[in-house]
């Protein structure tokens, strides 16, 4: 294999997540807008490995339609699943031809950063070790598996808390369940491993224990930063993994020179990209593969998914825009709506209560008030007034409806799809449009007005 790095990832995911109370698998609960589970592979991959196996049980056809398929990933499957270290084992027939190193990630721990990876891998080498454990001091190590050292310092054991002493229950040292091991005495010594424990499973930290009696090399990497370590396994867990991420993209995108007005009511998914200069006003919401250019201002209570929005853009407070593009200069609400494939030209102006489906509105057009434009192309300067609806919806087919440069519709028309409207064109106010209207006519589509005289009076009955 070309430029193989002699490292397989295997990520452990079968567990069922108990105490999530969740019939979601845990792996697939999202922080920051993204599965736990992706966090960890993104991570995996910053080691270019040269295999990542995946083990699933609980919920694993969930799990692998959710991750899909990838190069060099596999999955193998636990079931039952009887603790970490028989999980481990699942990956052996997979791994049973190839050398170098195991990585093993928890599909739980999703905070932990690719250089803290590079440390393992870097410790692990230098010292010669058969087995690396990354470990953290933290101030409050309930519920994890405490590190303890031998008198020279070296790590002797991991004790789970459920099996540790009191004294071992001090140990503010603990395990963070990421590893590297050489694979030659992996799965053989795998097979030592008992559950005569507090849990009756398996339990992979056991590893250092039986290592340490065959006399191989056993190191250990401290983290500084404790928090990337963080597991989940709980909701409140997921919550306060979901805040670290949300601050993480939030602190970087204000270093890159984006003013966030608010961060604590402010919320980034991680694959978001802002230009510098761009104001975010509180209680914004951006998503997914969302990119927002320089110089824009976002307003309170925005939401954009997936969307790209140019240089120079103003969105207006409470607008929720989907799957859009805004060109440069755009200035979009208060209180507009922009479904899937909208696209709203340079210097155009959406205005309140409008909504865009489907619909390209061209350089410099508008459409100020209470408006539904679906399924349309509108050229440029373009005015459309309040009220206009494209009826583009027969009960059975969507229909096109095209308005040309410089063509003014009246207030509170209805351009019955499919319908033309030519080049330069006005549309009367109040207008139901059923027919093409030629560049440069006037087409006026209602009932006449009809006054008649006296008209109330006559009907009036007699007073007292
Ligand atoms: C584990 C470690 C503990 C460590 C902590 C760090 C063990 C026995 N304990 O505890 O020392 O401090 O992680 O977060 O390893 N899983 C399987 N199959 C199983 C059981 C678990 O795939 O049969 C997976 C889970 O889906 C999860 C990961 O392994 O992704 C860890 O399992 P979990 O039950 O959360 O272990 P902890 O109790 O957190
Ligand atoms: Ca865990």
């Amino acid at each position: 294999m070309p430029n193989a790095s002699g490292i397989h990832v295997v990520v452990l995911a079968a567990g069922k997540g108990t105490r999530m109370k969740s019939d979601l698998p845990k792996v697939l609960h999202s922080a920051a807008g993204l599965p736990l589970i992706e966090h960890v592979l993104r991570v995996a991959h910053s080691l270019s490995p040269d295999s990542i196996v995946l083990i699933v049980g609980h919920g694993a056809d969930h799990v692998k339609k959710a991750v899909g398929e990838r190069l060099g990933l596999s999955f193998a499957v636990q079931h039952p699943q009887l603790g970490t270290g028989h999980a481990l084992l699942q990956a052996e027939p997979l791994l049973r031809s190839v050398e170098g190193t195991v990585v093993l990630l928890s599909g739980d721990v999703p905070l932990l950063g690719p250089a803290s990876l590079a440390a393992l891998m870097q410790a692990h080498r230098t010292r010669g070790a058969a087995a690396t454990v990354v470990t953290a001091v933290v101030p409050s190590p309930a519920g994890y598996g405490r590190i303890v050292r031998r008198e020279d310092g070296d790590i002797a054991a991991i004790v789970e808390h459920k099996d540790a002493s009191d004294a071992e229950l001090g140990i503010q040292e603990i395990n963070s369940g990421i590893y590297a091991f050489d694979l030659a005495p992996l799965f053989g010594a795998l097979r030592e491993i008992g559950s005569s424990n507090a849990q009756g499973e398996y339990y992979l930290p056991d590893l250092v224990r039986i290592y340490r009696e065959r006399g191989l090399p056993v190191a250990t990497v401290t983290l500084n930063d404790a928090q990337e370590i963080a597991g989940v396994n709980s909701r409140k867990e997921l919550s306060e993994v979901d805040a670290i991420l949300r601050m993480r993209k939030i602190d970087a995108l204000m270093a890159s020179g984006v003013t966030i007005v608010d961060p604590a009511t402010t919320y980034i998914e991680p694959d978001v990209s802002v230009g510098i200069d761009t104001i975010i006003r509180p209680n914004v919401y951006l998503e997914g593969q969302t990119r927002i250019g320089a110089r824009c201002e976002i307003h309170s209570g925005v939401r954009i998914v997936n969307t790209s929005i140019d240089d120079g853009v103003v969105i207006n407070n409470f607008c929720v825009i989907t799957d859009s593009h805004i060109s440069r200069g755009a200035v979009v609400g208060p209180f507009a709506r922009c479904r899937p494939q909208s696209d709203v030209g340079e210097d155009a102006h959406v205005g309140n209560f409008v909504e865009l489906k489907k619909t390209t509105l061209g350089r410099g057009s508008k459409v100020g008030h209470l408006a539904y434009l679906g399924d349309s192309t509108i050229g440029e300067k373009v005015n459309i007034g309040a009220g206009t609806i494209t009826c583009n919806y027969d009960g059975t087919t969507k229909h096109p409806t095209i308005i040309e440069d410089g063509a003014f519709i009246g207030s509170d028309s209805q351009l019955i799809a499919p319908v033309r409207v030519g080049r330069g064109a006005y549309v009367a106010a109040g207008s139901s449009i059923t027919k093409d209207v030629p560049a440069d006519a006037l087409a006026i589509g209602r009932g006449r007005q009809v006054n008649k005289d006296g008209w109330v009076s006559g009907h009036k009955k007699p007073q007292g």
